[in-house]
């Protein structure tokens, strides 16, 4: 039997991450966050001493990226910071990047891990160039303010002098380099339901989000 696929996309803090993730429990699901490999990436361009703006750095690491290092607590938690994610943008929009990590995307999603029975990929490509045929496609977006201020209460806890305006300042310069680039730009599939959670709680989102893929 062919595996489902649900594509999840959206800006940075947008709350994509925690509705894919509870949308691939409550199906029981496997899960990718593919922004976590971009930011891999990054932080391994980052940690070799180069910058990453150096195409051909950031083309070799995509290449030799190993996904265990992912789940390694001190790199896992260096994926997270606000440099990190800026620094994810700039590999990202070097096409050899994505071309390097592209088919790993699509066998997770025809072959999701665990013998499960379907695969929750979010990103920002997911639903118009990584899986175009998935089963169904979630944009999910919010105001930048409030994306801004979600991002920030989830770092200013492990760094107490980050403030809300350099955390908006860093969504907003991502929000442009993603959505600008010629590859892969972050769009919305025609064929996606949008959900915007500005003014919704986690539950309510969820239960959106449950109701337009069961839809
Ligand atoms: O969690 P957050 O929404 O802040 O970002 P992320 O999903 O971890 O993605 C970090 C960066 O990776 C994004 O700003 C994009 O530049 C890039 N990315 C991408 O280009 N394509 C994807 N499918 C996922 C992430």
């Amino acid at each position: 039997m062919a595996k489902k696929i649900i594509a999840v996309d959206g800006p940075a803090a947008s709350g994509k991450g925690t509705l894919a993730r509870r949308l691939a429990a409550h199906f029981d699901y496997a899960y990718l966050d593919t922004g976590a490999l971009y930011r891999a990436v990054a932080l391994t361009v980052i940690n070799n001493g180069q910058d990453p703006s150096d195409t051909s750095a950031a083309v070799t690491a995509a290449r030799e990226l190993d996904m265990a290092q992912l789940t390694v607590p001190d790199f896992a938690r260096a994926l997270r910071t606000t440099q990190t994610g800026l620094a994810a943008s700039i590999v990202a929009a070097e096409p050899d990047v994505r071309a390097a990590i592209l088919a790993a995307q699509r066998q997770f999603g025809q072959t999701p891990p665990d013998g499960k029975q379907g695969a929750i990929l979010d990103g920002r490509d997911i639903g118009t160039v990584v899986c175009p045929n998935a089963d169904k496609k979630l944009f999910i977006t919010a105001r930048a303010h409030v994306r801004a201020e979600r991002r920030w209460k989830e770092l200013v806890t492990q760094d107490a002098r980050l403030t809300l305006a350099s955390v908006l300042a860093d969504v907003e310069a991502r929000d442009a380099r993603d959505t600008n680039r010629a590859t892969a730009p972050m769009k919305q599939a025609e064929d996606a339901h949008l959900l915007d959670t500005s003014d919704l709680s986690i539950e309510e989102a969820f239960a959106a989000a449950l109701a337009l893929v069961d839809g």
